[in-house]
This record gives C-alpha cells, sequence and structure tokens, in this order.
C-alpha cells in the first residue's frame, strides 16, 4: 500500500515547493491530532481540515488552491477503505452518452444516503448530467467523481474531469454572455447557480477540471 504520507507530500508539492509541502503537512498532523499511519476516521476529517487551512495561507491563487485541495482530497478519498465513513467516492468513466444517465443514477443514490430533500437532489442530478454531457460532448471522455462529504459540513462534490480541448471564452460563458453554437450555453453558468461552490480550471490543449459542491442546510 502506497504511504499516505508520501502521497499527500506529493500532492502538496506539485503546487507548492518541498518546504512548504512539508510544512503544510507537518502542522496539519500537529493540529489535527492523528497518527498518519493509522487515520481513525474522525482524524482523516480533522487532517483534511487542517491541510485545507494550510492550502489556504499558503496558495494564494483561488484555482490553485483548488486543485491543490482536490488532490489531497484525492489521496485521502484513495485510501476510503480505513475511513469508509467519512469519505465515500465513487468515479463514474464518461465514454458513451448512456454513461450521463449512469452518473446521474449514481448520484441520485449517494444523495439519498445523505438527506438531502427533493429540490435539492433535483438540481445536483442536474448538474451532474450537465457536467458529464459537456465531457461527452466537447472532450469525448472524462470522468465524474462523486464523493460524499460527511464531515463539518455535509454533502456532496462533484469533480468532472477530462483531457480534452480546454474551454475557452470561459469568462464569458460563466457570464452568461456566451453564444453556443451547439446547446443553449447556459449549462455551467446555470449549474454554478445550483451550487454552493462551483469551480472550473481549464487549459487549452490540456483539458478542462469542474468542481462543484452542495452542502446541506
Ligand atoms: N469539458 C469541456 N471541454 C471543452 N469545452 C467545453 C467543455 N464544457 C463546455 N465547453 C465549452 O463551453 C461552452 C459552454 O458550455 P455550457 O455547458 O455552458 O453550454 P453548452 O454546452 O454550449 O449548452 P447547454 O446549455 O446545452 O449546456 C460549450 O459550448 C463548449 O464550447
Ligand atoms: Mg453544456
Amino acid at each position: 500500500m502506497a504511504d499516505i504520507q508520501q502521497e499527500l507530500l506529493q500532492a502538496l508539492n506539485s503546487f507548492t515547493g518541498v518546504v512548504v509541502s512539508q510544512s503544510i503537512l507537518q502542522l496539519s498532523i500537529r493540529m489535527a491530532g492523528v497518527d498518519i499511519h493509522n487515520l481513525s476516521s474522525d482524524g482523516s476529517e480533522r487532517l483534511a481540515d487542517c491541510i485545507r487551512h494550510g492550502i489556504d495561507t499558503f496558495i494564494k491563487e483561488p484555482r490553485k488552491r483548488e486543485a491543490c485541495l482536490l488532490k489531497v482530497r484525492r489521496v485521502i478519498g484513495s485510501s476510503a477503505r480505513h475511513y469508509p465513513s467519512e469519505f465515500e467516492s465513487e468515479e463514474v468513466s464518461i465514454e458513451q452518452e448512456s454513461d450521463i444517465l449512469h452518473a446521474r443514477t449514481v448520484g441520485h443514490r449517494l444523495l439519498k444516503s445523505l438527506g438531502f430533500g427533493l429540490t435539492d437532489e433535483v438540481k445536483i442530478a442536474t448538474v451532474i448530467s450537465e457536467l458529464a454531457r459537456n465531457i461527452f460532448r466537447y472532450a469525448g471522455r472524462g470522468t465524474v467523481t462523486l464523493t460524499k462529504l460527511k464531515g463539518m459540513r455535509r454533502g456532496i462534490e462533484i469533480v468532472a474531469e477530462d483531457s480534452g480541448p480546454g474551454i475557452q471564452d470561459l469568462d464569458k460563458i460563466m457570464a452568461g454572455q456566451y453564444h453556443s453554437t451547439s446547446g443553449l450555453g447556459i449549462g455551467l453558468c446555470g449549474s454554478k447557480k445550483l451550487m454552493d461552490e462551483f469551480s472550473v480550471e481549464t487549459e487549452r490543449g490540456k483539458g478542462t477540471t469542474v468542481t462543484a459542491r452542495k452542502f446541506l442546510t
């Protein structure tokens, strides 16, 4: 099994220097009061929270911060077998049109178990479909990862990721001033309105990652 400490350091290293990564991690471990090699379910959540504070302090650029946190969450999420009660993640590959529906169905299942009401359930399922549809339409393939957030703020996280052509005119699109030739052009800006947190990271020729979260009130 990969060493979680090494994996977390690597995740942080790709966004900050080695020294900064080490201080974020060491400080977080101390503040969370955890044994990194023997994480309890509570401990894993506390550690994730503390690392988040470290990221907020050391990384000033919001998109970079978001991407870094995403990587850290992945590492913690992929060790979910150690603490399945805190993080439950499901990754759906988007390769054909029917996968869009599959992502929505997986989302419904997670939402039910979290206790979202019907209105929120419909909103979140809509966002899952919109993001999966964009991947299929514009990037050809990618993944939608759905994660239950069960820490202090319970909710759901949707990460839609692809290595497609990237999104141009993102600012116009998010401002609702974009005229799409392929759809209504409201998928992304509409999705943002339906969620509590929404960020898009995209690079021409490299791909797109959309991260969206909705919390239980
Ligand atoms: N994953 C992606 N990769 C590359 N380009 C994308 C991606 N997602 C969206 N786009 C680009 O951003 C534009 C806006 O996307 P958005 O989902 O807001 O609207 P749309 O897909 O055009 O129409 P609809 O309202 O049917 O969703 C798209 O027209 C497309 O050019
Ligand atoms: Mg769309």
